[in-house]
């Protein structure tokens, strides 16, 4: 039985590939683990704003009250992650990175202090003992080939994570969506490759 968090960032709705792939993610996670408890965040319906002076007082000191929407909402999202002991996260490749919404959600919660720490011997994540399951959708390839390159989504996700603590990370792609030799097979292959 696990904690599972399931992160959408597609605008798209139920046209949406990579919520189909993280929806295929959970599916084959709870059947793996009957039992498991399974919480849905749509950062795209329901964005967390650009951080603001206020937050970043909020966080970055102890002079901010405690009652502060914005903290208490960005604290939400850090218990949210340290309650999970799987987090899935959609993530539709937009200009070869990951939407800002997702951007957003991720400024309110790797946070020094709660997410990382620093020490004299540098960083250290605070969020460990975690798996991570990245969902990713994109119109053109870029596992390997050409524009390999120009995924600036996946490798980022991967290392923010990673210095948050968090060193089991599985990357699944539906990846050439758009491609005219690719666009009716790419998610269900994507769905065939889940090893959970
Ligand atoms: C604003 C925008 C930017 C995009 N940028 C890229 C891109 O840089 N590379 C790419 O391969 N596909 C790009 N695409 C295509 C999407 O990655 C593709 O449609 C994917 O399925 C989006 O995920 P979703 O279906 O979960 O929304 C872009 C689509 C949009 C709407």
């Amino acid at each position: 039985m696990k904690n599972i968090l399931h992160v959408i960032s597609s605008p798209s709705g139920e046209n949406s590939i990579s919520i189909k792939l993280g929806n295929a993610i959970v599916e084959k996670l709870v059947a793996e683990y009957p039992g498991s408890s399974v919480i849905e965040i749509n950062v795209a319906k329901d964005p967390f704003p650009h951080l603001e002076e206020n937050l970043i007082k909020a966080t970055r000191s102890s002079a901010a009250p405690s009652d502060d929407e914005a903290l208490v909402r960005s604290n939400k999202a850090v218990q949210q992650i340290k309650d999970a002991d799987i987090i899935v996260i959609g993530v539709p490749l937009f200009n070869f990175s990951i939407p800002s919404t997702l951007k957003a959600w991720l400024d309110n919660v790797v946070r020094p202090g709660v997410a990382f720490t620093y020490s004299e011997n540098g960083v250290q994540g605070l969020i460990t003992g975690k798996q991570v399951y990245l969902a990713v959708a994109s119109g053109a390839i870029y596992s390997e080939g050409p524009m390999k390159d120009f995924d600036f989504a996946a490798p980022y996700l991967e290392k923010v994570f990673n210095f948050i603590g968090v060193t089991d990370i599985t990357t699944v792609r539906a990846e050439g969506v758009n491609m005219p030799n690719l666009k009716d097979i790419a998610l269900q292959k994507a769905i065939d490759s889940i090893a959970v």
